[in-house]
């Protein structure tokens, strides 16, 4: 590992790559006995395991030993405050409901923001072996292949990713908002990590991705990896996707899906 405190991104993106992959392979190894002991936190529906720890405190003990002068936000509690202008966010398992019930597609997630801007971003897929890469302004890959978004379509042949939060309220909300929007696009999809959602817009594997009440960690390095292969991304009112609404989509499918998502209250609880 380099002990160079210097923020430049790209050694900020080898650095999260080496620990993502670490994590992964490692959640994937505990998933026999993390699934059977696994609990709840924020509400019954909202699982976490010991991988999730133990991810957390992998990639934690990492960039400390690394960048001791950083600071930490992590998902499971991680929190540490350091005087150099670099944030990390970490979602240890992004998508722990699939990796309960052995559906492949969890993620490990790991942004590097400098002041406010999120300038590296790593998820890795360890299921599948995809390990998403971007770097501000130098584009984002997948196993090294450069990312971009699929071509303009229309909203109405558009097919839109989501996700759903895990109080009731908000899901009876999400699900009135889905109901009306279904019958405007070509189809929707519900993949359970919202890192992998942004993942799928870079690759083009949807046309879009919406979610509201998303935390950093689930969307800092994900929003990164859209974006830089060619996804607008922001809230419904023109700012950034900070922890309050998220929509990401093709330049041109942007607008149409951001009136009619408006329209339909999709960033109200
Ligand atoms: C969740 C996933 C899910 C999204 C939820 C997130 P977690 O993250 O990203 O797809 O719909 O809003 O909280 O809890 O599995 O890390």
């Amino acid at each position: 590992m380099s002990t160079d405190v210097d923020p430049d991104p790209e050694k900020l993106a080898d650095l999260a790559v080496e620990l993502a992959t670490a994590a992964g392979h490692r959640v994937v190894e505990l998933a026999d006995t993390a699934r059977a002991t696994a609990s709840t936190k924020s509400t019954a529906t909202d699982p976490v395991t010991d991988a999730d720890r133990v991810a957390e405190a992998m990639i934690t003990d990492g960039l400390l030993s690394v960048r001791p002068d950083d600071s930490i936000v992590g998902e499971e509690g991680a929190s540490h405050q350091g005087g150099t202008a670099v944030t990390w966010h970490i979602d240890p398992i992004d998508g722990t409901t699939n990796y309960v019930y052995g559906i492949p597609a969890f993620s490990v997630s790991i942004a590097a923001e400098v002041g406010d801007q999120v300038v590296a971003g790593v998820v890795f897929n360890p299921s599948v072996d995809e390990l998403y890469r971007a770097t501000i302004g130098a584009g984002s890959t997948c196993n090294g292949e450069r990312l971009r978004v699929r071509p303009a379509t229309e909203l109405a042949t558009a097919l839109v990713a989501t996700g759903f939060g895990y109080t009731a309220p908000r899901r009876r909300h999400q699900g009135r908002v889905i109901a009306e929007l279904l019958g405007r696009i070509r189809d929707i999809r519900r993949f359970g990590s919202a890192a992998l959602d942004l993942c799928a817009v870079a690759t083009g594997r949807v046309d879009a991705y919406y979610e509201l009440g998303l935390n950093r960690w689930d969307l800092a390095a994900g929003a990164l990896i859209a974006s830089e292969a060619g996804a607008s991304v922001g809230n419904l009112d023109g700012g950034p996707p900070l922890d309050g609404f998220l929509l990401a989509a093709g330049p041109e499918l942007f607008g149409p899906l951001r009136s009619a998502l408006r329209e339909l209250g999709a960033d109200r609880e």
